[in-house]
């Protein structure tokens, strides 16, 4: 399981889990630093994180499944939430989820051929106030406009650029 999480931070998180009273409050974190080293959250990751807390895994796969920051599929690069409640979708939410739509080539749930971005639906990000707002990655965007979001995309798309001719 070590393409998963590096056996060094296996060894910390069980330590860590080892040392508190309820360790099920370490599952997202464990998840997202599966997801952090993989990409994505495959099954092998929920019996991890089970094996690293000690509890079962369909206690993880509850948490897994409830919280939508966690992917058990794999995603593109970047995951863009764009925000459909209330306050977002009376200011213009549909008409930007349309463009991210139309910009990127995809629908919801769907990925860009090229792996970059996969686009998905998500309720309120406690961006209300910057309502339509989005989310990649743990920034939050908004209020948004389709320039903005062509800019925001531009901007993901070169940090990508630059990262992958790092690793080359
Ligand atoms: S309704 Fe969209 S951020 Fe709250």
């Amino acid at each position: 399981m070590s393409e998963l999480l590096p056996q060094q931070q296996i060894d910390k998180l069980k330590a860590h889990a080892a040392e508190i009273e309820h360790p099920h409050e370490m599952i997202v974190d464990v998840l997202r630093e599966i997801q952090a080293h993989h990409g994505w959250v495959p099954d092998a990751g929920v019996v991890l994180t089970a094996e690293i807390l000690g509890i079962t895994p369909v206690e993880v796969e509850e948490i897994a499944t409830f919280y939508d920051k966690i992917f058990r599929q794999p995603v593109g690069k970047r995951v863009v939430h764009i925000c459909d409640s209330i306050c977002c979708w009376s200011t213009g939410g549909e008409e930007i989820a349309d463009h991210l739509q139309q910009t990127l080539g995809i629908g919801f749930g769907e990925t860009t051929a090229d792996g970059l971005f996969t686009l998905l639906p998500t309720c309120c990000l406690g961006a209300c106030g910057d309502a339509p707002a989005m989310m990649i990655g743990l920034t939050t965007y908004g209020p948004l406009t389709a320039t903005k979001v062509d800019e925001i995309l531009a901007k993901e798309r070169a940090e990508l650029a630059k990262t992958t001719s790092g690793k080359d």
